[in-house]
């Protein structure tokens, strides 16, 4: 992110910190994760555990299948790695008895064995083993497949956990009528394209992202009779309606996987002459996540229909944010929507979720 008005970190993390909560980089030392080893061999035993807990990880450790069950309840591991010939229940049994178990179907399995023929490699990959080793095994080859196995992880947990977000947030929108189709999605849109164009590193956008997709999670606990009014707020319920950043914000502290939109949507509502709420925070002080999403939500508001005034043209709400510049909105937020503008960006994303909202009308009114 650009510049020392950075306040986009949340309390207590830092950037890195953060990004770690979300995707671990390839070389990243993943201190934190747990792993278990399944090994009958005592020496290996040792080795293996060595080499990983000196890169950081908790290690928990079973010589057969049996032992690693009782370890899975209990340590909740984040990577299992197995032997293949064990006494008693082996390493294939281990593999589908884990892929059975409530809390064992998603985690990361590793084979790390001497049966290296072709027909084990072939065997192994058939009942779904993430990656296969072949002893003698260096350190650096344990270390490389543990953190690629993890990495993709965090990956597909980030997408899925993006996925259920967008559909709760959706949900939410939906309470406030059909005008708010697609709110999360050209929101996010819009955002992206300005991150891009202020040269945001991928960490703070996919932060963005987040805070885009959760910056009205907060109308969960805002009346429906409030968010569905067909006429303007009178001021009661625009009180109730300002309370929705302090909800969002409630609703996300303290989870680390989503802390770091905590600044969007406690702030999107704040103005840069220090009219907004909640905090009535001026200038640089709000943060620089909500300063970029407060154009985006206010464009995509204002050329969205609602029930009591017809949607302005995307020229006219272009006009609208110019003219808002160092009174509602930070100058330098509204000089990058004025490029993307001129590149035509806007125009593109506004198409897109124009014709994506007519297609969902179609959906509802069938
Ligand atoms: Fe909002
Ligand atoms: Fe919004």
């Amino acid at each position: 992110m650009q510049g020392g008005d950075n306040n986009w970190t949340c309390p207590g993390l830092s950037g890195s910190q953060i990004r770690g909560c979300l995707v671990k980089s390839e070389t990243q030392v993943d201190d934190g994760a747990t792993l278990l080893i399944v090994e009958d061999d005592p020496a290996m035993l040792v080795a293996f555990r060595d080499i990983l807990e000196r890169e950081g990880y908790v290690v928990s450790t079973a010589t057969n299948g049996t032992d690693a069950l009782a370890a899975l309840q209990k340590d909740n591991p984040d990577l299992i790695m197995s032997d293949i010939s064990m006494p008693g229940m082996d390493g294939v049994e281990l593999y589908k008895a884990v892929r059975q178990s409530p809390n064992g179907a998603a985690i990361p399995f590793i084979f790390v064995t001497a049966r290296g023929t072709r027909e084990d490699i072939f065997a192994a990959k058939a009942l779904g083993v993430d990656d296969y080793i072949t002893k003698p095994v260096t350190s650096h080859e344990l270390l490389a497949a543990v953190r690629a196995r993890l990495q993709r992880s965090d990956e597909l947990m980030l997408i899925q956990l993006k996925a259920v977000l967008r559909a709760m947030a959706n949900a939410i929108e939906a309470r406030a009528g059909e005008y708010t189709l697609r709110h999360v999605e050209a929101v996010n849109a819009y955002t992206q394209a300005l991150g891009l164009e202020l040269d945001w590193t991928q960490d703070d956008l996919d932060a963005l992202e987040f805070g885009a997709i959760l910056h009205d999670v907060g109308k969960i606990g805002v009346p429906e009779k409030v968010l569905s009014k067909t006429g303007p707020l009178n001021e009661d319920e625009w009180a109730e309606m300002r309370m929705h950043t302090i909800f969002g914000a409630h609703m996300i502290e303290g989870n680390p996987y989503l802390e770091s939109a905590l600044p969007v949507v406690r702030h999107h509502h704040e103005r840069w002459d220090g009219g907004g709420y909640p905090d009535q925070l001026a200038g640089g002080d709000i943060p620089i996540g909500a300063r970029l999403l407060a154009v985006a939500d206010t464009f995509h508001a204002m050329t969205s229909d609602r029930p009591y005034r017809a949607a302005l043209s995307p020229q006219e709400a272009f006009q609208e944010i110019l003219s808002q510049s160092g009174q509602q909105f930070d100058p330098a937020m509204v000089q990058a929507f004025e490029s993307c503008w001129h590149r035509g960006d806007i125009a593109k994303i506004h198409k897109s979720v124009q014709s994506i909202a007519e297609e969902d009308s179609i959906i509802i009114a069938a």
